[in-house]
């Protein structure tokens, strides 16, 4: 049983699997033929909002051969109390895939383990795996092996994003850079964990310096919206503009997961001047999701 439940549990090996095959897919759209997934009918269960995730993977899915129904967790007796694992064994023998977005890590884990169909993690506290492996098939697709390459990312060191970009550095081998202020940076556990070149600083100049790629989150994740004051106080100047870009190598690229929050972890102009590398990210999550897809039936 394949399962996509954060970058730290897919081998390299899968990785480059996964990277290998979206560009074909993305090159063929409309025109290939392959449905591996015709006969399935899988759920997108989601506890958290979602635009991108959400319309890639229903289309994804459609693409493929598959029907798709999306299960709102508040809509369904999970949101009501019913445990994860007794939700994971009705669907597991319902339907044949779930795609979960949701706030605890170890629910799509206990998923994936209760319901024995292919899960794959749409967004935990923890990890956003469909999301870093678009960004490194964008950077690629752009500007060539992310081997070697700096990659920095700026504002929230211990969000979801930064997690997962921190397990694909220690797994692809680039060096990464994390520039967020004290009480934001990584948890030395999660950096022991991962291994890799990973540089932890509070100097958002520093970091930006000769990056081949400056990258950026919102500062409030869903579910912490109770500390925004404190978030937007304390991450205030670790944000992407004009000046971390002048540091930066010329041909930098500027990434952001979206949505985008303008004068908070990237500025209005910068966004505009990069936001043809931004949408194509955006839109590379339909031919990055159908390879996950497609890796995970095979
Ligand atoms: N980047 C991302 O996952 O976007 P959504 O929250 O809109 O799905
Ligand atoms: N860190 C953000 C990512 C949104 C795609 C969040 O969890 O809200």
């Amino acid at each position: 049983m394949k399962n996509v439940l954060s970058i730290e549990k897919l081998s390299r090996e899968d990785i480059d699997l996964i990277l290998a095959h979206a560009g074909p897919i993305k090159a063929l759209r409309g025109r290939h033929t392959s449905q591996p997934l015709a006969g399935q009918t899988w759920a997108l269960l989601f506890a958290k909002s979602s635009t991108r995730t959400r319309v890639s993977f229903e289309v994804g899915i459609r693409e493929l051969g598959g029907q798709v129904m999306f299960l709102n967790a508040n809509d369904i007796q999970l949101g009501r109390g019913e445990p994860i694992q007794d939700t994971a064994r009705v669907l597991g023998r319902m339907i044949h895939g779930a795609v979960i977005r949701t706030f605890k890590q170890s629910d799509v884990e206990d998923f994936a383990a209760f319901s024995r169909i292919p899960t794959i993690n749409a967004l935990t506290d923890d990890e956003h795996p469909c999301q870093v492996l678009t960004d490194v098939f964008t950077f690629v697709e752009k500007r060539g092996p992310i081997q070697h390459k700096v990659v920095t990312l700026i504002g929230d060191g211990a969000s979801n994003m930064a997690y997962s970009w921190i397990f694909m550095a220690a797994k692809l081998g680039f060096e990464l850079r994390i520039a967020a202020p004290q009480g934001y940076q990584p948890a030395p556990e999660i950096l022991a964990r991962a291994g890799g070149r990973i540089v932890v600083t509070d100097d958002v100049l520093g970091a930006a310096k000769d990056a081949d790629l400056l990258y950026t989150d919102v500062w409030v994740s869903m579910g912490q919206e109770a500390q925004s004051g404190e978030r937007i106080q304390k991450m205030a100047g670790y944000q992407i503009n004009a000046a971390t870009i002048r540091v930066a190598r010329p041909d930098v690229l500027v990434m952001h997961c979206l949505p985008a929050y303008r004068g908070k972890e990237i500025d209005a102009e910068t966004f505009e001047l990069h936001a043809g590398t931004i949408f194509d990210q955006a839109e590379n999550r339909l031919h990055v999701q159908k390879s996950i897809l497609t890796w995970i039936c095979g």
